[in-house]
């Protein structure tokens, strides 16, 4: 994210530094590792690989040829740093007589329960850290044992640690005083294959991690520097960029008040940020269209709860800049389909961005507003302000005539009570759409837990004075926001929610994950033709 808003002035005086994220060029080589020549070699091990025959020699065929050619030193060293080739663990050797200066040796996961992709990605990371320990400017990667990987998947793999090592070299240090150097330039992707397929799929993968550098840097802006005007400008710069294929609209609030936007508008009434209706549609190049699909993202640039303002220690006040973290995934994607260009689909992005504050232009606890369909919600807690948005950009996307929706959103607390951090809930009344994401996110290495639509469940959402509440009763929380937005989609449509509030922020790191980004890809590709 560039420093936007020129002219404008921003709370607190603070403007992000333009820092240029760093282009690093991967190439796909089938050479013997031996022969490389450059800064760091990597070698993936896992604690298989470690595993020795009765003669003390490595069974893995790479460490065995690597130790020969060190007379036993490769050996002796991994016993002295206690490697044993686990998750986490990695060792880095400046080894003299090879064409490589560093060796480094990164432990594999060998979790179940993480695909093909996730644990690839995080080898990169893994490789990033070493590399950026070492200053270097080039490195190579190998995996010690590949013959678990069967060859269609070989192009995933080599995608997902490229992605995994721009992700892990990459610092947002927008926002600090002193800027850090980046060394590493190029890296070599050894022993998986190589060839034309391969040069496309880094270059897409390059493309992907631009998408969620950019998503990240959205959801770490702080609300002072990104209000709802700063976001819509952003998108409206993805739409400049990619102009041959983006067109975007902004709609300001006398604008959306025409549409009858009544539950957004009544979210963001009491902030002097107004708010901004962002669509930005994406049309391929050469126009013919066979699927239209639209992407909705929560943008809540600030949540404070308004009047039922968020206080208390585990309120996460702190955090809630991150609650446009679903826009960012959205804009991410964007700006990655933007990049590849993918034919037969047209794809709309829709962020309904506002601000949740107090004033006395603010809705009260027990306001009943309307939405552009007519129906009536008495927001008998202002702080389940998210899906009050949501309904009136879901209306809007139904009204575009799209055939699919997916909505992400940081939409519930009881979401990550349900899944934890890592996993984003997903709601949808339709199989086939489950079965897309389930497919595409098998590709990313992104984790979702599809959990029940329990109609049921209503009940406790409904109002004596208006059509529904926008909260309802204490259990069940993630259902009960997914069945609200549901009032809000046309049946013709394939719909689908998906609660993002944990995965997009790391409360460990206390930094954005740019969650969403690679799977929304995955997913628009499949709808492409
Ligand atoms: N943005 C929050 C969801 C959230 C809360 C994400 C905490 C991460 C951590 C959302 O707007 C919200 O406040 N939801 C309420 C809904 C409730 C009032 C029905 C929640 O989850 O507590
Ligand atoms: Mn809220
Ligand atoms: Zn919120």
């Amino acid at each position: 994210m560039a420093s936007g808003g020129e002219g404008r002035a921003t709370l607190g005086l603070t403007k992000p530094v333009a820092i240029e994220v760093p282009q690093v060029s991967f190439s796909a080589k089938e050479i013997d590792f031996a022969e490389w020549k450059g800064d760091l070699l990597t070698i993936a091990v896992s604690e298989k690989d470690i595993s020795k025959d009765e003669d003390s020699k490595f069974l893995n065929s790479i460490l065995k040829k690597l130790d020969g050619q060190l007379n036993g030193l490769l050996s002796e060293v991994l016993i002295e740093e206690d490697f044993k080739g686990k998750n986490g663990q990695s060792v880095v050797l400046r080894l003299p007589g090879f064409g490589f200066k560093r060796l480094g040796l990164v432990g594999v996961s060998q979790s179940t329960s993480s695909s093909l992709a996730a644990i690839h990605r995080e080898i990169g990371e893994a490789i990033a850290a070493a590399a950026k320990a070492a200053h270097a400017s080039s490195a190579a990667i190998i995996l010690a044992s590949t013959n678990g990987i069967l060859d269609e998947f070989k192009l995933t793999v080599a995608s997902a640690i490229s992605t995994g090592i721009v992700l892990g070299y990459y610092e947002d240090n927008r926002y600090k005083s002193e800027s850090k150097k980046f060394y590493l330039k190029s890296v070599d992707i050894i022993g998986l294959g190589s060839g034309p397929e391969f040069d496309k799929k880094l270059k897409y993968s390059n493309a992907v991690s631009s998408g969620i550098i950019f998503a990240k840097e959205l959801v770490n802006s702080p609300a002072n520097v990104l209000t709802p005007a700063i976001l819509a400008e952003e998108a409206s710069k993805i739409a400049s960029t990619y102009s041959d294929v983006f067109t975007a609209k902004i709609l300001d609030v006398e604008q959306c008040t025409e549409l009858k936007m009544g539950s957004y508008l009544g979210v963001g009434a009491a902030s002097s940020n107004p708010p901004h209706f962002i669509h930005l549609c994406y049309r391929p190049p050469n126009g013919d269209v066979k699927t239209k699909i639209a992407i909705v993202g929560k943008g809540l640039t600030f949540d404070s709860g308004g009047y039922n303002l968020k206080v208390g220690p585990a309120c996460s006040i702190d955090t809630m800049k991150f609650d446009m973290g679903g826009s960012a995934a959205a804009f991410g994607a964007a700006k990655v389909i933007g990049q590849i260009k993918p034919p037969g689909v047209e794809v709309h992005f829709i962020v309904a961005a506002c601000e949740n504050m107090i004033s006395g232009t603010g809705m009260r606890p027990g306001d009943i507003v309307t939405a552009s369909n007519g129906k009536t919600i008495e927001v008998n807690n202002t702080d389940a302000e998210g899906r009050l948005t949501l309904a009136d950009a879901l209306v809007y996307a139904c009204n575009l005539g799209v055939e699919k929706i997916v909505d992400l959103a940081t939409l519930t607390g009881a979401c990550i009570v349900a899944l934890g951090p890592s996993i984003a809930g997903i709601f949808t009344p339709n199989d086939e759409l489950a079965k897309e994401i389930a497919a595409a996110s098998m590709l990313t290495g992104e984790k979702f837990w599809r959990l029940p639509l329990e109609e049921s469940y209503w009940e406790s959402m409904k109002s004596s004075v208006a059509d529904m509440a926008n909260s309802g009763g204490r259990h069940g929380g993630a259902i009960l926001a997914a069945l609200f937005l549901k009032q809000f989609v046309d049946e013709k449509v394939q719909w689908m929610h998906i609660d993002v509030a944990g995965p997009v922020w790391n409360d460990k790191k206390r930094i954005a994950t740019g969650f969403g980004v690679s799977t929304l890809v995955e997913w628009v590709l499949k709808n492409s033709s």
